[in-house]
């Protein structure tokens, strides 16, 4: 079976090693994402371990398609009776980017048409009640050419289930693996001093201790009687048993703001990481860590309000002094002020363009 593992804008690259790191080796990246071909219990262990997708969808076609004619006779076409069981809940949703077909409600409707009529053929029936396992089905016309795709992940991948409340402007679970994974390595310890609600020091200790992501929660295709049941409850034992918290060493931070570490307190606790993890209210231009060799890893405010942006960049010149209290360190930064090289009076050794949701920013590692 064909599979596409969806990415944001600069992670697809990261995707593919991770698909391949899993023993996929033919995976692919290209816009959007990662294109692989595997079993159903290969697409289950993705969606168990893939820390930078956003969902795995298994594809069922491509083909061209301009017409809403055509659309119909595409999707009708497909053998949905070989992944749908009669009782399918099969909610459609679409999207259309640079194509004739622009209308997303229309193109929904006729997929929902198509699908429902090749299944009224091949199971002799006129009724579906869709009361069984839910597949949720996507149509997405790009460039002219229609991707029949059945989400295999259900909720997305970055919903790993250990954070409930939300601070300021939270890092997405995904976004915050990547961060981690794009680090240099060889620290003596791992320390956000903007830590917030603690995305990425949670991300960053279930990568050391080889916690797999989707542990602690389900995806859509474990309900699916084409997944084998077998496998994947054997894949979610062997993860339980690679999750090993003494590797985690030395992972803190720090938040100016105490509602933010209290909240980052809790989401520790729910990752199952209590104790594992230092954090403190503390603001950065007190921090001064006594262990050689530190990692600072940080989502700093960007100053998106011009009111915000003088603070903002005095903060960033604080960073700066941070990093010259710690002359072995090293540091990551993302962010979206475009001064930050300016202001932090250096330029960094690396940059990455990445999105934080819609917001365009750089990952600038010192
Ligand atoms: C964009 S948020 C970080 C969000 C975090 N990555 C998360 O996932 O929750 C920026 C954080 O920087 C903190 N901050 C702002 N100024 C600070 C300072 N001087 N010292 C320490 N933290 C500061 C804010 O309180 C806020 O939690």
């Amino acid at each position: 079976m064909e599979f596409f593992a969806t990415a944001a804008f600069g992670l697809e690259g990261l995707v593919r090693k991770e698909l391949q790191h899993l023993g996929i080796d033919n995976a692919r990246g290209e816009q959007g994402g990662a294109r692989f071909e595997a079993d159903p219990a290969r697409a289950f262990q993705a969606n168990l371990w893939l820390r930078t997708a956003d969902r795995v969808l298994l594809i069922v076609g491509e083909q061209k398609a301009v017409t809403f004619e055509e659309l119909f006779q595409f999707v009708f076409s497909l053998p949905w009776e070989d992944y749908l069981p009669p009782n399918a809940r099969f909610p459609v949703s679409g999207k259309c980017a640079r194509s004739q077909l622009m209308s997303v409600r229309d193109c929904q409707a006729i997929t929902k048409k198509a699908i429902v009529e090749r299944l009224k053929k091949r199971y002799r029936t006129s009724w579906f009640d869709e009361s069984g396992p839910t597949y949720p089905i996507d149509v997405a016309l790009h460039g002219d050419v229609a991707r029949l795709t059945i989400d295999t992940s259900g909720d997305a991948l970055n919903k790993r289930g250990y954070r409930t409340w939300n601070g300021e402007a939270p890092i997405r679970e995904t976004l915050a693996a990547a961060l981690v994974l794009l680090a240099p390595r060889g620290e003596r310890i791992l320390y956000d001093p903007c830590c917030g609600t603690g995305t990425l020091l949670i991300e960053a200790a279930f990568i050391k201790a080889r916690r797999a992501p989707g542990l602690k929660r389900s995806f859509a295709c474990e309900s699916w009687p084409l997944f084998p049941k077998d496998a994947m409850q054997r894949l979610r034992r062997e993860a339980e048993e690679q999750f090993d918290p003494a590797r985690i060493g030395a992972v803190a931070g720090s938040d100016i703001d105490g509602q933010a570490i209290a909240l980052c307190k809790r989401h520790i606790q729910q990752a199952g990481l209590g104790g594992r993890i230092t954090v403190t209210e503390k603001d950065l231009r007190q921090v001064q860590l006594d262990t050689p060799s530190p990692l600072f890893l940080l989502n700093p405010p960007y100053g998106e309000r011009l009111s915000d942006r003088k603070a903002c960049e005095q903060l960033y010149r604080d960073i700066r002094a941070l990093k010259d209290r710690h002359p072995d360190s090293r540091m990551g930064v993302i962010t979206a002020h475009t001064g930050f090289e300016r202001c932090f009076g250096r330029r960094a050794a690396q940059k990455r363009r990445l999105y934080n949701g819609r917001l365009e920013c750089e990952y600038l590692m010192y």
